[in-house]
């Protein structure tokens, strides 16, 4: 509950089967309003009196303007978290898609998430811990081979996370992603690119949602401890690898010289 007695709320977008749908269950379990809105209104949530859910297609702007304003006028105005997880996926050697498989990704899983920013920010500005989380992805480390116009999506979310970040910390929005590697869910059907076969599929769409939840939750902690005062003074994570396979090529990206980040992302992907 916030200070006027209104639900926390949160808006998911893609919340109609995978790392949505676990991850708007999740925060409905831990006592949020929850807007669950995929492209259709989500069949899972509608006996659900925690969650409202409806259409919203992440690459039209009105569409956002009309949820966001059904939501909100039950939160007193306020939007605490926004999660930009809708997303698409193909993954083929590069010449074997086409200009319209290369649209349709920059525009849900770019202009979804400049979309979904810009629309929620007034409502964002009114509640007292907004955050924002991304669903960004490991290949955001470094480009992956058969997945070349994915990772180049995850990049541009990359950089909207950190731009916005920094951005709109004078209006205490937090700005995050979380960096999962291969997660089975319904997205990886009928993929099978080299990188996959290597490293496997070892994450659950209950792993990510888990991750984004305590993403949220973290904004809101106050820092305890010598830790918890260093980490405050560091300022918080902007970026989330999830799993051992992620955080080990995240940290090792921010070490390592390209080159040797190159040769290893080609061994495993070869
Ligand atoms: N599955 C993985 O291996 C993996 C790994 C890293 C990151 N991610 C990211 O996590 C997010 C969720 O992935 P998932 O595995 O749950 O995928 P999924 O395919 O299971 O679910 C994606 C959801 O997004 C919805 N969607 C697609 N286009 C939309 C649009 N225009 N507007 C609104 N909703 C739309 C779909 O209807 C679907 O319900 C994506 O951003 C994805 O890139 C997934």
């Amino acid at each position: 509950m916030t200070a006027s007695g209104t639900p926390r709320t949160v808006l998911v977008t893609g919340a109609g089967r995978g790392i949505g749908e676990a991850t708007a269950r999740r925060f409905a379990d831990a006592g949020y309003l929850v807007g669950a809105y995929d492209l259709e209104p989500c069949a899972w949530a509608e006996s659900d009196d925690r969650i409202v859910t409806g259409a919203l297609d992440v690459t039209d702007p009105g569409a956002w303007e009309a949820a966001l304003a059904e939501l909100t006028s039950r939160s007193g105005g306020a939007l605490d978290v926004l999660v930009n997880n809708a997303g698409l996926l193909y993954g083929t050697p590069f010449m074997d898609a086409s200009f319209e498989k290369d649209s349709a990704l920059v525009d849900v899983n770019v202009k979804g998430v400049l979309y979904g920013c810009r629309a929620a920010f007034p409502f964002l500005r009114k509640a007292s811990t907004p955050t924002v989380v991304n669903l960004c992805s490991a290949s955001a480390i470094y480009g992956q081979a058969e997945m070349a116009t994915y990772s180049a999506t995850k990049f541009a979310v990359r950089g909207i996370t950190e731009a916005l970040d920094l951005e709109w910390a004078p209006h205490g929005i937090r700005v995050c992603s979380v960096w999962p590697l291969y997660v089975g869910t319904g997205m990886l059907e009928g993929v099978d690119t080299a990188g996959m076969r290597t490293m496997g599929v070892r994450l659950t769409e209950g792993d990510v949602a888990g991750e984004v939840l305590d993403l949220a939750e973290q904004t809101r902690r106050r820092p305890t401890g010598m830790v918890g005062r260093i980490r405050s003074a560091l300022g918080r994570e902007v970026h989330r690898p999830v799993g051992a396979q992620a955080t080990a090529m995240y940290l090792a990206s921010q070490v390592a010289p390209g080159r040797l980040v190159k040769l290893s992302n080609r061994r495993l992907t070869s």
